[in-house]
């Protein structure tokens, strides 16, 4: 398992198979689930597919969805990353938490750690991010790490509001 990056209270590392339980339990909760267009989870069959057709395909070129654990515990919290959009030449920011962690400031402080390893070790030029235009959490956090909004759009069938960072 690597370890891409640590910030104060969290290690960012990327996911095994051993972490399935903890994405179904992630991916299986409706409230986390409320402004994504994706089927939630319902086995741990499940997770394991997500995490070997979608996820790990990611970790090309340093990037991906990395397991967010918090350093005093070692406990899963969620996942916060890069993620590459082929369909158009991108970077995306995510963030995922479990419900019971939402309201610490770790989003941001995961989010703030994508950015400036993004821009610092990847020499990526821009990042985007995107949200449910109902997502107010999740949008804050793409204000707090600095990012601008651009337009809104429809992705997914889905009203989404669109970000963006400049190195
Ligand atoms: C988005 C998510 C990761 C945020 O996690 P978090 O740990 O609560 O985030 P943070 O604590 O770093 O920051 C959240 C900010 O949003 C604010 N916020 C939360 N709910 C809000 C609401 N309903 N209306 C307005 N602001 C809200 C918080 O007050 C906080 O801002 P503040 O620090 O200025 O007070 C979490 O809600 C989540 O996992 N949601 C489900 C998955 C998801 O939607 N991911 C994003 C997909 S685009």
């Amino acid at each position: 398992m690597e370890l891409i990056l640590e910030s104060p209270r969290l290690l960012l590392r990327q996911f095994t198979l051993a972490d399935a339980d903890s994405l179904l339990q992630l991916n299986s909760n409706p409230a986390v689930m409320q402004y994504l267009h994706e089927a939630p989870l319902h086995t741990i069959a499940d997770a394991e597919k997500v995490l070997t057709d979608i996820i790990f395909p990611q970790y090309k070129n340093k990037l991906g969805r990395w397991a967010v654990i918090l350093k005093e515990n070692n406990q899963f919290l969620g996942w916060c990353g890069l993620k590459y959009l082929a369909e158009n030449d991108e970077v995306d920011l995510g963030y995922r938490l479990l419900q019971e962690h939402w309201g610490h400031g770790y989003a941001t402080e995961g989010a703030l750690h994508c950015v400036e390893y993004g821009f610092k070790k990847l020499s990526l030029p821009f990042i985007i991010g995107r949200a449910h235009v109902d997502n107010k959490a999740s949008i804050k956090v793409l204000e707090k790490v600095g990012m601008k909004f651009v337009r809104e759009g429809v992705e997914d069938e889905c009203p989404v509001k669109i970000y963006r960072i400049q190195a």
